[in-house]
């Protein structure tokens, strides 16, 4: 198996080789390097070279560290989204569940799956009035919306779900939340088994808090998931566990859901387990089921042990959970 490594910048570099190297004890993987972020267009004046997109179509599949997006440059865009948009990974999918330690709420296991390539994040913004007015358009298709609801129709039947929660603002956004749930409601159809339950997002937001065991798949549109799967790693252990998959038909992109974190950078106290768990979901795709359940059986393990970073409330340093993983690996 070749797996394709973007680092990125911060803490990517920090995460992504503990990930590297627990991967490299579960299998017998080529890795290949390649540039990514704000550092990338520092040094060679490109984020996302054309060498680093090869390299993501060449690989079964790809883990991505993080990446630095400063907000005052002018014309520079994140890459993440880019390479999002060019290899048309249209599902993020971000799974968050009940993790043996204290900080984490009992009874949660939940799907959320995020539309990954259009909405409030179709690239098309511009400036008017002089700079006086700014314009972000959110692009909604018949064809992105279906594709993501029936995934997440797909993931619940194939894991013995019953509901899939969608999530909207069609009360408000009357002609781009409205077709999304349109497209909802006619997808449902081919699910009878399955109840689907619609909720506005301001009170799935709310419902996250006060009732989080309620929800087992959550879809919804791009910018709403972004939202709503930070918000929910909290009930579970925070953004040092949370971990996602940007899924295509041709490539597939897994990274933690946490950023670049630069105050954490050298410190070794940057958790490097949403990464890991973000390849533990990658070798499940590239059908490596078994050593996937043996790495989740090892996480588990070292988290039961207190053998975590400290914003789980452990002393270890970034190094040393790899080395409790490795040892509960053997
Ligand atoms: P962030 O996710 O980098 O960090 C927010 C906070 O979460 C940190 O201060 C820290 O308290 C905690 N945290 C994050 N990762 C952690 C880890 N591995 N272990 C322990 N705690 C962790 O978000 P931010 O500070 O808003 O953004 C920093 C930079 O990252 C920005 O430039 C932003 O654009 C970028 N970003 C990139 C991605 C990505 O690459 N996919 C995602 C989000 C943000
Ligand atoms: C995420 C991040 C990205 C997003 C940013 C860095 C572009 O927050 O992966 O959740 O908004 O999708
Ligand atoms: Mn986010």
């Amino acid at each position: 198996m070749k797996i394709c490594v973007l680092p990125g910048d911060g803490i990517g570099p920090e995460v992504t080789e503990e990930a590297v190297k627990i991967l490299a004890a579960l299998g017998d993987f080529t890795f290949v390097y390649g540039d990514i972020g704000y550092d990338a267009y520092q040094q060679i004046g490109s984020s996302l070279p054309d060498e680093t997109l090869q390299k993501i179509a060449d690989a079964d599949a790809t883990l991505f560290g993080a990446v630095t997006t400063p907000p005052n440059i002018p014309n520079y865009e994140s890459p993440i989204l880019k390479l999002r948009q060019h290899f048309d990974l249209y599902v993020n999918l971000r799974p968050c569940k009940t993790l043996p330690i204290e900080i984490s709420h009992e009874g949660i296991d939940m799907d959320i799956v995020r539309e990954n390539t259009e909405g409030l994040y179709s690239r098309r913004e511009r400036v008017e009035d002089n700079g006086d007015t700014a314009i972000t358009e959110r692009v909604i298709t018949r064809k992105g919306s279906e594709r993501i609801i029936r995934y997440a129709f797909e993931l619940a039947k194939n894991n013995g779900r019953k509901t899939v929660t969608i999530v909207h603002k069609a009360n408000v956004l009357r002609a781009t939340c409205g077709l999304f749930r349109e497209v909802a409601l006619e997808v449902a159809n081919d699910y009878p088994n399955i109840e689907m339950n619609e909720q506005i997002v301001d009170a799935c937001a709310m419902q996250l808090i006060k009732n989080p065991g309620q929800f087992e798949v959550i879809v919804t549109t791009n910018l709403f998931g972004d939202i709503l799967s930070d918000a929910a790693s909290m009930l579970v252990g925070g953004l040092g566990v949370a971990y996602s998959g940007n899924i295509g038909e041709h490539a597939a992109v897994f990274e933690p859901v946490h950023g670049s974190a630069p105050k954490y950078v050298g410190t070794h106290n940057a958790n490097p387990l949403a990464t890991i768990l973000a390849a533990r979901l990658m070798l499940e795709h590239i059908g490596m089921d078994a050593e996937a359940k043996q790495l989740q059986t090892a996480i588990e393990q070292v988290l039961q042990d207190g053998n975590v970073t400290p914003d789980l409330g452990g002393s270890c340093t970034t190094q040393q959970v790899t080395e409790h993983i490795l040892e509960a690996l053997q």
